[in-house]
């Protein structure tokens, strides 16, 4: 089957980034990116590259080439999903916030509306792809919306599951040079199997053979949350590890890399750091505990949740020291901190370590200041108001925001590192300390500070994991 009109639903920050790489390397295809969100959609049609909605090294190139090439934009959704052979459903499955398996199950309504969307519209045979994050069967949901909801034409759908396994901050790496593209489908019949065929051979435009692996679908559906279980896992391994550091004299690094060389164990994802964020880890953990929990798997459930209680309790404790280091009160005192989004090099921020310790500080009516290079002053301001700790005034009371670190830095107590923003490695260290309060406290939430020679410039220095 040859694709001629790729349609993805979502413009976030998988639809937008995995679609670009898609119309990058098959200019023979036309690929449409729909979303709901009309700013969104603005944006990503933007003249100036640098207002794309999603910060990624490299996207601003890709779209660049593509875009009203074979790369489009828009909110005409009806429309794409009609025009389209291929349709990836890239939409948000967040943590339910409501009703039967709130706080742990994915909330599937938006996947949900865009089945019935397709199914009303679709006047052509379509293969949809559950590009999003899901509970493991959510396929055969779609499947019976896309057949029993349909607008009277005898239109056949394929469903497959194409995890997308991208880290923000690399998307563009990750896009262009996967260790896998996983492909889940119907592997019993003709059909579903020329479904899976028909995307391969869109991969197979860049992306060697021996690297798409296939499989039935809900293995790849599983795949998704396990892969990022594992990862996660690994994080709350590490962190768990880096606190008896702190108290044995052990360095979690020294330690990290002991451990690493292991070729069995691997050195990839051994950073302890304040604690894991980002949109997923947590919500697909959470997912997974809810559907061993559904299974009456309760030991499966345990064993993952601890993942969770591990890192929250990791975020809890970096708040816990700041206050007990600075002699047990940090009232009135001005914290500082040097990065809010969730890792380096994105502009993202969901479930970000700084939220939840910003939320710590201000409980004990800290005057928090924040500092990063790509978060805006409004998201800093949303994420602590969507907490529902204080009121939204009080959080612009507590908080203020700096689009200069030695101006957040002036007269503080104390800087905390939240992200590993690489510029911060190369700040004139000596003229942030001569503008802070004395002593000057330095916590270093990820380990990538020369605090040895911090320390001889006079800093009192904190930093994970490290027990000396
Ligand atoms: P996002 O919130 O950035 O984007 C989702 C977009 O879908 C939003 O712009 C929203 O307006 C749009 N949308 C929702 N319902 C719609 C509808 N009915 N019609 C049209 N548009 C609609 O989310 P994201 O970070 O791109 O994540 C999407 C999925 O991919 C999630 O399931 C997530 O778990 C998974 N995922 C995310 C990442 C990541 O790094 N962010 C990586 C791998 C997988
Ligand atoms: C993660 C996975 O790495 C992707 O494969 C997956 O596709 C994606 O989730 C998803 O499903 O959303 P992402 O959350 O973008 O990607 O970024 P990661 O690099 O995994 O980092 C997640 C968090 O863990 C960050 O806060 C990071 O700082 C933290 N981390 C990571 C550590 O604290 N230590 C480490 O060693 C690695």
């Amino acid at each position: 089957m040859d694709i001629k009109h790729i349609c993805c639903i979502g413009a976030g920050y998988v639809g937008g980034p995995t679609m670009a790489v898609i119309a990058q390397k098959c200019p023979h295809i036309n690929v449409t990116v729909v979303d709901i969100n009309e700013k969104r959609i603005a944006a990503w049609n933007d003249e100036d590259l640098s207002k794309l909605p999603v910060y990624e090294p490299g996207l601003d190139k890709v779209v660049e080439e593509a875009r009203g090439r074979n790369l489009f934009f828009s909110t005409e959704v009806d429309k794409a999903i009609d025009a389209a052979d291929m349709i990836f459903i890239s939409v948000n499955t967040p943590t339910k916030t409501y009703g039967k398996g709130k706080g742990m199950a994915a909330d599937l309504k938006y996947i949900e509306l865009c089945a019935r969307q397709i199914a009303r519209v679709a006047t052509s045979d379509k293969i949809v792809i559950e590009k999003s994050t899901l509970p493991v069967r959510t396929a055969s949901a779609i499947k019976s919306i896309l057949d029993n909801t349909g607008n009277g034409s005898e239109v056949k759908f394929q469903i497959l599951s194409n995890p997308e396994f991208l880290a923000e901050g690399t998307a563009i790496e990750d896009l262009l040079d996967p260790d896998r593209v996983l492909i889940g489908g119907d592997t019993s019949t003709a059909e579903g199997k020329k479904a899976i065929q028909a995307l391969a051979s869109v991969y197979a435009n860049w992306v060697p053979q021996k690297q798409i692996l296939t499989t039935n679908v809900w293995s790849s559906e599983l795949s998704k949350l396990t892969a990022n279980a594992f990862l996660a896992q690994r994080v709350s391994s590490i962190n768990s590890l880096s606190e008896l550091c702190e108290k044995t004299e052990a360095d979690v690094n020294e330690v990290a890399k002991a451990i690493g060389m292991d070729s069995r164990i691997g050195s990839k994802f051994l950073k302890a750091s304040v604690g894991f964020g980002g949109s997923c880890f947590q919500k697909d953990i959470l997912n997974l505990v809810y559907i061993a929990k559904t299974y009456g798997l309760n030991e499966v459930a345990d064993y993952w949740e601890q993942v969770i209680i591990m890192n929250d309790h990791q975020k809890r404790r970096f708040a816990h020291n700041i206050i007990s280091t600075l002699f047990n009160t940090v009232s009135g005192k001005k914290i500082a901190f040097l990065g809010w989004a969730f890792k380096k090099d994105t502009n993202d921020t969901r479930e970000s370590a700084a939220i939840y310790v910003a939320d710590e500080l201000l409980n004990e009516q800290s005057k928090v200041a924040v500092y990063d290079p790509k978060v805006s002053e409004e998201q800093m301001y949303a994420d602590l108001d969507y907490l529902n700790t204080r009121s939204s005034e009080e959080n612009r009371e507590g908080v203020s925001v700096f689009n200069n670190p030695y101006e957040a830095c002036k007269d503080a107590h104390a800087i905390a590192v939240l992200t590993e923003w690489d510029e911060f490695k190369t700040y004139d260290w000596q003229k942030l300390y001569d503008q802070m309060q004395k002593p000057a406290f330095l916590f270093d939430g990820r380990g990538i500070l020369d605090t040895d020679a911090l320390e001889k410039i006079g800093f009192v220095c904190y930093k994970i994991g490290s027990g000396k």
